[in-house]
């Protein structure tokens, strides 16, 4: 059955369009249903637009906090995701329970660094600031904690001499872009169960390498 997807931006939405195209090419069995922002005017949307995706921009400045925000977030998406999965695809906002109580286990974050090393932001200058020679990416199911959640998949990637933050992050987000779709495509094929809430996945699992 095809897989039902929210994905909330805030930004580029190169991961965004990385689904959107796997869509395309049948490599992904789902259907991006709604793409929300929390900021007008982003590269995400123009991309959603061009995929015929319908969008909505949620300003969070308009709202008292953030349980208020969320409220509004989970009205919003409730009836498109009833048994589908949120993506966070850059979207730069901290989700608190009355988010994550809404789609228990069915919200998924993808970011630039193996977790559980370099949490948060710029996790791409973090790594190059404690000099470790590998990092990469990690897909994985939302928590309360700041990427803190049961890790679904990983791509390694090295850092290299000369390595700037942005050489860093464009070769980051090539892996981020492979992983993504493939593991939305596993929860697809309901390949992935949680095994006292640790994520499990039934079936052949390509090994995702170390990528230069
Ligand atoms: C990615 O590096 C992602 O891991 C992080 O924010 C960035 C978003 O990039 N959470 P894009 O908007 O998908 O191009």
């Amino acid at each position: 059955m095809s897989l039902d997807l929210a994905v909330l931006v805030s930004g580029s939405g190169s991961n965004l369009q990385a689904i959107l195209d796997a869509i395309e090419a049948g490599r992904l069995d789902a259907r991006v249903r709604l793409v929300v922002s929390n900021v007008a005017g982003v590269k995400a949307l123009d991309r959603a637009a061009r995929a015929s995706v319908p969008t909505l921009v949620v300003p969070h400045k308009d709202y008292p906090n953030r349980a208020a925000f969320d409220a509004h977030l989970v009205e919003v998406l409730r009836p498109v995701v009833a048994d589908g999965f949120v993506v966070l695809a850059g979207f730069m906002r901290i989700l608190t329970a009355t988010f994550l109580d809404a789609f228990p286990r069915r919200v998924l974050n993808i970011h630039p660094s193996l977790l559980p090393a370099f949490p948060g932001v710029d996790a791409q200058q973090q790594a190059l600031d404690k000099g470790v020679r590998i990092t990469g990416c990690s897909v994985h199911l939302v928590d309360a904690g700041t990427d803190t959640g049961p890790i679904l998949a990983q791509a390694a990637v090295p850092v290299l001499d000369g390595d700037t933050r942005d050489t860093l992050a464009a070769r980051i987000l090539e892996q981020e872009h492979a992983i993504l779709p493939a593991v939305l495509q596993w929860i697809s094929e309901g390949r992935m169960q949680l095994v006292d809430g640790r994520p499990r996945f039934s079936g052949v699992v390509p090994a995702l390498g170390l990528a230069r």
